[in-house]
């Protein structure tokens, strides 16, 4: 945190505003770093909004909710879906968009340091996405900044509007959340979707079966912090046992580019593969999730299943990610 400037003073959202104004608008200047800031009541506040940009995206297309605001798309590791839903979210939202998704060609690449980037864009910018491989880096930006920063995955760490977005696909495709299980297959302790989904989860009653290869387990800390909130867990290395019992199967790929000996990644890969075949034990009202991108853990023949719902699921990240926007720019 800088030490010259109190962050409350820096914010947007001054603690002097008249509390009529936070009620309205309770985003308003947050930051979204963690899904642990969410309360169930936040999450019903947050799809109700994802609702209603579902119903004007399809009504109207493109609306001026946000004309003239400017969100900064810093990415310093690859991504497709987040950037460009957050773009896209921004641009059908009425607001523009500066992409830097190659960091090598800006100023980072020059030893330009995370807050000193921070500080520039926010300048340019009213509200700042951030993808960066070190756990802690959107907290680390959000003490600097004073306009609002959403964390896009920060390195094994967490992808909350990841983890929104998954929850909001659940409710809408199986109505509901409690008293579902939920089997989370893959990578589970590289993999930060899994962790931040983890942990939302633990709002609601449900039962979380975890399987994965031996070297990926969940991590332990993770584990125990759902255990002290009573959260039923079960580990696995084989997804026969808990098939039949799930009601969603959340996959994962193996994370490469988090393995610092690549021979445990050559193990590892290819541990799991879900086809037609794999489904034919599971319920007939269960979804198959995956946050994408696939690298060889789901058949391409599983995408004609209804309950394949991988590529619903980056639509309802549209209409979350636009909610998110809005919110934190005091619009919704
Ligand atoms: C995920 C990520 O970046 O953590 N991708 C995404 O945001 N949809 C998952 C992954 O890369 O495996």
């Amino acid at each position: 945190m800088a030490a010259f400037v109190p962050p409350n003073e820096r914010r947007v959202h001054s603690p002097h505003l008249p509390l009529g104004d936070h009620r309205e608008a309770p985003f308003y200047g947050k930051d979204i770093i963690s899904v642990s800031q969410f309360t169930r009541d936040d999450l019903e506040y947050i799809f109700g909004v994802a609702k209603e940009m579902r119903a004007m995206v399809e009504r109207v297309g493109t609306f001026d909710l946000l004309k003239g605001k400017i969100l900064a798309n810093l990415f310093y590791e690859p991504s497709t879906r987040t950037s460009s839903s957050f773009l896209s979210a921004m641009e059908r939202l009425g607001g523009s968009v500066i992409p830097i998704s190659e960091v090598t060609y800006s100023s980072v690449a020059k030893g330009e340091s995370l807050p000193d980037t921070i500080r520039t864009l926010e300048c340019y910018a009213d509200v700042i996405v951030i993808r960066h491989p070190e756990v802690g880096s959107a907290k680390l930006a959000a003490e600097y900044a004073r306009k609002p920063i959403i964390n896009g995955g920060d390195g094994i760490g967490e992808h909350p509007t990841q983890a929104l977005l998954d929850l909001f696909t659940i409710e809408e495709e199986l109505g509901r959340v409690d008293g579902l299980t939920v089997t989370m297959l893959g990578d589970l302790k590289y993999g930060r979707t899994v962790h931040s989904l983890a942990r939302l989860l633990s709002l609601f009653v449900v039962r979380l079966n975890y399987v994965s290869p031996d070297i990926l387990h969940m991590p332990a800390d993770l584990i125990e912090e759902l255990a002290a909130k009573g959260v039923s867990q079960k580990e696995y290395t084989n997804l026969d046992p808990v098939l039949a019992e799930t009601d969603v199967l959340y996959v994962t790929r193996v994370q490469k580019e988090r393995f610092e000996d690549l021979n445990d990644y050559e193990k590892a890969k290819g541990a799991f593969l879900i086809s037609p075949e794999t489904l034919q034990e599971a319920k007939e009202e269960m979804i198959v999730m995956h946050p994408l991108p696939r690298v060889g853990e789901i058949s391409l023949e599983l995408d004609s299943d209804p309950r394949a719902a991988y590529f619903r699921q980056m639509e309802y990240g549209l209409y979350v990610r636009m909610a998110l926007l809005a919110m934190v720019l005091g619009k919704a």
